[in-house]
């Protein structure tokens, strides 16, 4: 094989270059973003991860160099010497970093030639994203891509940085495990040598690093891949990746200083911007009765207000029998919207009924009346109420959704959430964090017909409500907490249950008996015996920081191989039937089931 390399070392990236380096020799690497053939000189838009720099063939200057550059085409691989020149008058780019300068060639090497592209390296294209991820590694040439993943190394490094100098070790944990229940399905991994028996993938290193404070490792943590078989949407993948740490001897508080620590020092090192510390809080019921979400996007206000008390007795019948059967009727009062046409409150309408309202029921508030199908059915006195209430005023649309509580605040957290992307009313250039606190610790699973974990099994519920476990299980509160940044949940914790009896007990009220629980935790539950100390962590999501970080829609713009809505990986056909040989191996046949 010739070497085309040769001796040739870049000497500068092609983002660099500026009228400083002017009449510098110097040697760039890198791929043809642009060929323009310009009445015999060729100019070439030489690009790498830094940016783009002009290189200029010119005939006058040397012939043989310019025959040979009327091979280069678009994407192939050049290495070229030349001279820095400062651009003729007129030809500077202020919109390039290199803008002022540009290369004459007097060496040319075509280190490799590519095939037509499927698809343009450039910014804006107009292609699937299902061709994107097929040519993943093409479409990681975009610059904008480049830019969301060298972002993404940045905020690693800031994370590592803050953890390592406030005394955290950053130690692994196996990836072939027990099942971690975090509330979705197991990754399963078949062992050869164990014919029968699978491993699950963790969907967080929760258990170990509770082991690792057992152990006395009191500051643990690592940027760690996590698998969940769930269903996926923007800000969800089946492998994502975690900034997962705990600590020994401490409450709520110390976990959430140090959280704040590191997203401040995050900011700065990233963007470059003073992030306001400490985060303000809210408990879990007050997000819920004003936002309507337990992750409420605190850009805007728009929120939600009961009137269940004013309508009780209403005309209206589907409100005040809702609130006789124990629901409650809400509003919103979306200002200045009262021009919204027939059909795009019907729209809105759809969009509660996906979260199981019944209805979206509305008023437009006109200068001289109350336009709509329910006003009718208003006292004098109710609608009083209502105007003070809501502060109406002309230009404004209500909306109520009358149901069970869960339904009513979902809906129209969602309509909320919807309504501020919709009006403009929040600003995309503002960060705003929330601490959501006071969790209750179980739901109740509708389907299964059990209790579940809100969190996870391991969070301690407080002190004050141990009692509640058994007589009034869904009352009890959990010491977790989580981080809403802009209404997205970026990061999830709690203080753990460090001794044996009570995490037994939490077990139970899971609906476990205590065969089930041994089997499952018997590992865990005779290490809390042997001395664990109180402790607590948190884990971040770390793509759904970088994805806010780069201003970016979904994780799958922040994550360098993102797999499909269906968990497909397009460019190398993740995943794919086993051969015969490996499932011999394995002990395994496959059957496929009916659906
Ligand atoms: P939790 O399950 O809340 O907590 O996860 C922590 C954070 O991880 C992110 N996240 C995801 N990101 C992308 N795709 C997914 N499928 C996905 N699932 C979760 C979220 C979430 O806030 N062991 C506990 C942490 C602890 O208690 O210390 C845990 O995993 O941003
Ligand atoms: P109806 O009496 O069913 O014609 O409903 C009158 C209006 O009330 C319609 O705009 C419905 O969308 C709305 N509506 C019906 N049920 C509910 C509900 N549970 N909550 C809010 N609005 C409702």
């Amino acid at each position: 094989m010739t070497d085309l390399l040769g001796e040739m070392r870049s000497t500068h990236n092609c983002g660099e270059l500026n009228a400083k380096h002017i009449g510098k020799e110097v040697v760039l690497m890198g791929w043809v973003q642009r060929r323009r053939d310009h009445g015999g000189v060729i100019f070439i838009d030489l690009r790498d991860r830094e940016g783009i720099t002009q290189v200029v063939f010119n005939p006058v200057k040397d012939k043989k160099v310019h025959e040979k550059a009327h091979a280069i085409r678009s994407e192939y691989v050049i290495g070229v010497r030349g001279v820095v020149d400062k651009r003729p008058e007129g030809m500077v780019n202020p919109g390039l970093r290199t803008g002022e300068v540009e290369i004459t060639v007097v060496e040319l090497k075509i280190l490799n030639t590519a095939k037509t592209p499927p698809f343009l390296i450039e910014e804006q294209i107009d292609v699937s994203e299902s061709i994107r991820l097929k040519y993943r590694h093409l479409d990681l040439r975009r610059p904008r891509l480049q830019k969301n993943i060298i972002l993404r190394h940045k905020a690693s490094a800031s994370v590592r940085r803050y953890l390592n100098a406030n005394g955290f070790l950053e130690i692994e944990t196996p990836f072939l495990t027990r099942s971690t229940p975090e509330g979705a399905r197991d990754y399963l991994v078949p062992s050869r040598v164990n014919p029968g028996q699978f491993y699950a993938l963790p969907q967080s290193p929760q258990i170990f690093k509770q082991l690792l404070m057992i152990s006395g490792f009191d500051r643990y943590y690592q940027v760690v891949r996590c698998f969940r078989d769930e269903d996926l949407r923007a800000d969800r993948q089946p492998e994502f990746t975690q900034i997962d740490f705990e600590m020994s001897f401490v409450g709520e508080d110390d976990i959430m200083g140090i959280s704040e620590g590191m997203i401040k020092n995050l900011f700065q090192d990233v963007l470059e911007m003073e992030i306001e510390i400490p985060f303000p809080r809210i408990t879990y019921a007050d997000a819920v009765s004003r936002f309507g979400l337990d992750k409420p996007d605190t850009r805007f206000d728009l929120k939600l207000k009961d009137i269940s008390d004013i309508v009780k007795d209403s005309g209206f019948k589907v409100f005040s029998s809702v609130v006789e059967k124990g629901g409650i009727v809400k509003a919103l009062n979306a200002k200045g919207c009262v021009d919204f046409s027939r059909k795009e409150i019907d729209d809105l309408a759809e969009l509660v009924a996906i979260y199981r309202a019944k209805g979206l029921a509305w008023i437009k508030i006109r200068e001289d009346k109350w336009q709509s199908p329910i006003a009718k059915f208003f006292t004098d006195k109710e609608k009083e109420k209502l105007a003070q209430r809501l502060a109406i005023e002309p230009g404004d649309l209500i909306f109520f959704v009358a149901d069970m509580p869960q339904i009513t605040n979902e809906a129209l957290g969602q309509l909320r959430n919807h309504l501020g992307k919709r009006l403009g009313l929040a600003n995309e250039k503002e960060f705003r964090f929330m601490w959501v606190t006071h969790f209750p610790l179980l739901e109740y699973d509708e389907t299964e017909k059990r209790y579940q974990a809100l969190h996870h099994p391991f969070t301690a519920p407080f002190e004050e409500d141990y009692e509640l476990l058994s007589t009034d299980p869904l009352a009890v509160k959990s010491r977790a907490y989580d981080l809403v940044l802009n209404g997205c949940e970026i990061g999830g914790g709690s203080i753990r249950m460090h001794q044996r009896d009570m995490q037994e007990k939490v077990f139970e009220a899971l609906g476990m008996d205590r065969k089930t629980y041994e089997e499952k935790f018997g590992f865990l539950l005779s290490a809390l015996d042997t001395g664990a100390p109180p402790h607590g962590g948190i884990a971040f999501g770390f793509d759904r920081l970088v994805m806010i970080l780069c201003g970016q829609p979904s994780i799958r713009d922040v994550i360098p191989f993102p797999k499909t809505q269906k968990a497909a990986c397009l460019l190398t056909n993740a995943p794919s039937e086993a051969g015969k040989g490996q499932l011999d191996e394995l002990s395994l046949k496959v059957k496929m089931l009916e659906p």
